[in-house]
């Protein structure tokens, strides 16, 4: 319980203070296009291998979430372009952005070269997990936003909104396949994996903006298509 509050606590520090710092909110929302981008991709993967497991109300709604992510993606370019910046997506940080989301790293959490290979009950766990923590971030990345910035503002409660509906339809499919368990213990596997590397977490929060990565270079960039 205390891991779990400390973990949700660290992440709310780190969307409020991001959110509501010039310099690093357009980092933060580069972070979420390329989380987007990933999440929708790795939904469509899942609904690809696993396609004869899903019922079709399930598929409907999976089909609407990767449409959601795609949309998610677009919004948050948006908001970095709207920053002054654009995602530089040759950048290291890019790189190693996209390897430590999406499906990547849900096959190393399932230790399985292809999604296939593990349970589709797992594969939506691991998902709600992410959207669970997608709802609690966009919500405080609302609190902290600075009121002036209506139209990001707009945006990120529609994103808001869709994200709330993914952990209500993830979750009356892990009721479906009788999977609750498994979302509890994952939950608990991952709180307390980055409980172990809370050093790392508070350096991370921590470190100042400037000697972080960056996933922006100010200005504009005509190509919007690349992501
Ligand atoms: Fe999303
Ligand atoms: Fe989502």
């Amino acid at each position: 319980m205390l891991q779990h509050y400390l973990f949700v606590g660290f992440t709310a520090i780190y969307y409020s203070q991001s959110a509501a710092n010039p310099q690093r909110r357009p980092h933060l929302f580069a972070s979420l296009a390329l989380q987007e981008a990933e999440g929708s991709r790795t939904v469509d993967r899942i609904r690809q291998v696993k396609t004869a497991e899903i019922p079709l109300w399930l598929d409907e709604q999976m089909q609407r979430h990767i449409s959601d992510e795609v949309r998610h993606a677009q919004i948050f370019t948006k908001a970095v372009e709207r920053e002054g910046y654009f995602i530089d997506l040759d950048s290291e940080a890019a790189q190693q952005s996209l390897s430590s989301v999406g499906e990547g790293s849900m096959r190393r959490y399932h230790q399985v070269d292809d999604l296939a290979a593990a349970p589709l009950p797992s594969l939506l766990a691991s998902v709600l997990l992410a959207e669970e923590m997608g709802v609690r971030g966009f919500r405080c990345i609302l609190r902290a936003l600075p009121s002036d910035l209506t139209v990001t503002r707009t945006a990120l409660e529609s994103v808001l909104r869709d994200e709330e509906r993914h952990v209500r339809y993830l979750t009356d499919a892990l009721r479906y396949f009788r999977a609750t368990s498994v979302v509890d213990a994952y939950r608990r596997d991952i709180e307390s994996k980055m409980f172990k590397d809370l050093g790392k977490v508070v350096e991370f929060l921590t470190k100042p903006a400037t000697e972080r990565p960056s996933l922006v270079q100010p200005g504009q960039k005509p190509d919007l298509s690349l992501i």
